[in-house]
C-alpha cells in the first residue's frame, strides 16, 4: 500500500507515515467484477458490500416513485436544512434535530468532521475503514495506529485505548463500533469509559456507527448531543439497503453540528434521496424484521461456515470476517475462484491494515438461499484445496 510504518511508541502503538496517497479499496464493485470477468451482473451475488438484502423499505420506494414524477419538486433545490429528514431522525433517535447533520453518505462526513476538528494527530483503531486514513492524510494529520488483535477476536480492550489516550493525549481518536471488518461490538459501558477519558485528555472522539442499527441499544448518540468531545457517524446505506441513494448523518452537539455543516457542500443530498430516507427511518416494522432476519441468518451462516473449516469471528453486524485454513488458496485467489466458479463476490481483506497476509475474507449476511450458495461455493473451493495437498 505504499506505507512506511515506524514503531515509535512503546507497546502496540505505531505512527504511520503514508508515502503516497492511499488508494482506498471497497467492496460492492459488482460492475467492475462483471467487466473484468466477462460476466453479467445478474449472474453475480455480492457478498463484498454489507447491504441489507431486503432492499429499501416499501414506503421509501413509494415516496421515491412519487417524488420522481413530481415536476414541481424536481424544479426546486432541496431544502438546505433537510428539515423533514432531520426531524424524522431526531424522533427515532430521541435527540434534537439541531444535533443532526445530513450528508451524501457517512463517507462525506468523515472528511467534514476531520476538517472541522483539524487535528494535528489522530489515534486510529485499526484495521479501519479505508476512508479514514485517506481523509486524515488529505488533512495532513499524523496517524497513530492502535491495532486490534486477531487473537483476541478484534475485541477492543477499553483499558488499552484509555492508556493510549492518557499517554499520548491525541487531539482526535477514531474507532468504528461495531467494528468493520470484524463485526466485534464494544459494549456501551466500555465505550462510556472511553468517552469519559477522552473528555479528560481533551480528545475529540469520532465513533463510526455505520453498523449500529444492528445493535441499537449500544449507540452513543445521546451522549454525543451533550458533549463537545464526541461525534457519532451513522449511515442509511447498510441497514436500509440503499447505498445508491447516498445518505448518512452525524450526531453531535448542536454547536459542533453548526460547524460540520460548513465543511459540506450546499445541498449534499438530493430531494429524492432525503425524502426516501425520511420514510425509511420511520418504518419501525421494517427495522424490527431486519434485526430478526439478520440475527437468524448470521447464526445460520456462521455455524455452516464453521463446519467447512474456516474460522468465523463473532459479529454483531450483517457481515462475518473469516480466517481461511492454511490449506486454502490466498484470499485473492479464493475471491477469483468464487467469482468464476459460482458468481459469488467476497471481500478480499488484504487492503485492511493488519490483514494483508492473504488469510482473511469478509462476507455479508444475505438471504438464506444466497448464503447457502456461498457455503456450497466455499466448500467446493476449500475442499478441492484440501485434497490437492
Ligand atoms: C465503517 C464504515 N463507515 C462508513 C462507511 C460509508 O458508508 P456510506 O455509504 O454511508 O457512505 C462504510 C461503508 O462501507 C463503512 O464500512
Amino acid at each position: 500500500m505504499g506505507i512506511r510504518e515506524r514503531t515509535m511508541m512503546a507497546g502496540r502503538i505505531s505512527v504511520r507515515r503514508p508515502d503516497s496517497m492511499l488508494l482506498p479499496v471497497h467492496g460492492g464493485d459488482i460492475d467492475e467484477v462483471a467487466r473484468a470477468y466477462g460476466l453479467s451482473t445478474d449472474r453475480l451475488i455480492d457478498f463484498s458490500a454489507n447491504i441489507n438484502p431486503m432492499g429499501p423499505p416499501r414506503r421509501a420506494l413509494l415516496r421515491l416513485a412519487r417524488d420522481a414524477t413530481n415536476r414541481d419538486g424536481l424544479t426546486q433545490y432541496p431544502d438546505p436544512t433537510y428539515g423533514e429528514l432531520r426531524r424524522a431522525l431526531a424522533a427515532v433517535l430521541h435527540v434534537p434535530a439541531t444535533a443532526v447533520t445530513i450528508a451524501n453518505g457517512s463517507v462525506a462526513l468523515i472528511g467534514a468532521v476531520i476538517r472541522t476538528i483539524a487535528p494535528s494527530e489522530c489515534l486510529l483503531v485499526t484495521p479501519s475503514f479505508a476512508e479514514y486514513p485517506r481523509a486524515l492524510q488529505a488533512s495532513r494529520c499524523r496517524m497513530r495506529c492502535l491495532p486490534l488483535d486477531a487473537a483476541r477476536r478484534f475485541d477492543l480492550d477499553a483499558d488499552v485505548l484509555i492508556d493510549a489516550l492518557t499517554k499520548h493525549r491525541p487531539p482526535m481518536c477514531v474507532l468504528t463500533n461495531p467494528h468493520n471488518p470484524s463485526g466485534a461490538l464494544t459494549p456501551r459501558p466500555q465505550m462510556l469509559r472511553v468517552v469519559d477519558r477522552s473528555l479528560r485528555t481533551n480528545t475529540r472522539l469520532v465513533v463510526d456507527e455505520a453498523f449500529m442499527d444492528y445493535a441499537p441499544t449500544e449507540t452513543l448518540v445521546s451522549e454525543a448531543v451533550q458533549s463537545e468531545h464526541l461525534v457519532v457517524l451513522r449511515s442509511l446505506t447498510k441497514f436500509y439497503g440503499m447505498p445508491a441513494l447516498r445518505v448518512g448523518y452525524a450526531v453531535s452537539s448542536p454547536r459542533m453540528a453548526a460547524t460540520i455543516v460548513t465543511q459540506l457542500p450546499p445541498w449534499p443530498v438530493t430531494t429524492l434521496a432525503a425524502s426516501a430516507a425520511a420514510e425509511a427511518v420511520q418504518d419501525q416494522e421494517y427495522a424490527r424484521r431486519a434485526l430478526v432476519s439478520v440475527a437468524h441468518q448470521r447464526r445460520w451462516l456462521s455455524q455452516a461456515l464453521g463446519t467447512i473449516g474456516v474460522n468465523v469471528y463473532p459479529s454483531a453486524a450483517n457481515f462475518l470476517l473469516l480466517r481461511l485454513p492454511t490449506t486454502a488458496p490466498t484470499s485473492a485467489r479464493l475471491r477469483a475462484r468464487l467469482i468464476t466458479d459460482a458468481g459469488v463476490i467476497v471481500r478480499d481483506c488484504r487492503s485492511f491494515d493488519g490483514l494483508s497476509n492473504g488469510r482473511f475474507i469478509r462476507v455479508a449476511v444475505r438471504r438464506r438461499d444466497e448464503n447457502e450458495q456461498l457455503v456450497r461455493a466455499l466448500r467446493s473451493v476449500l475442499g478441492g484445496a484440501a485434497h490437492a495437498r
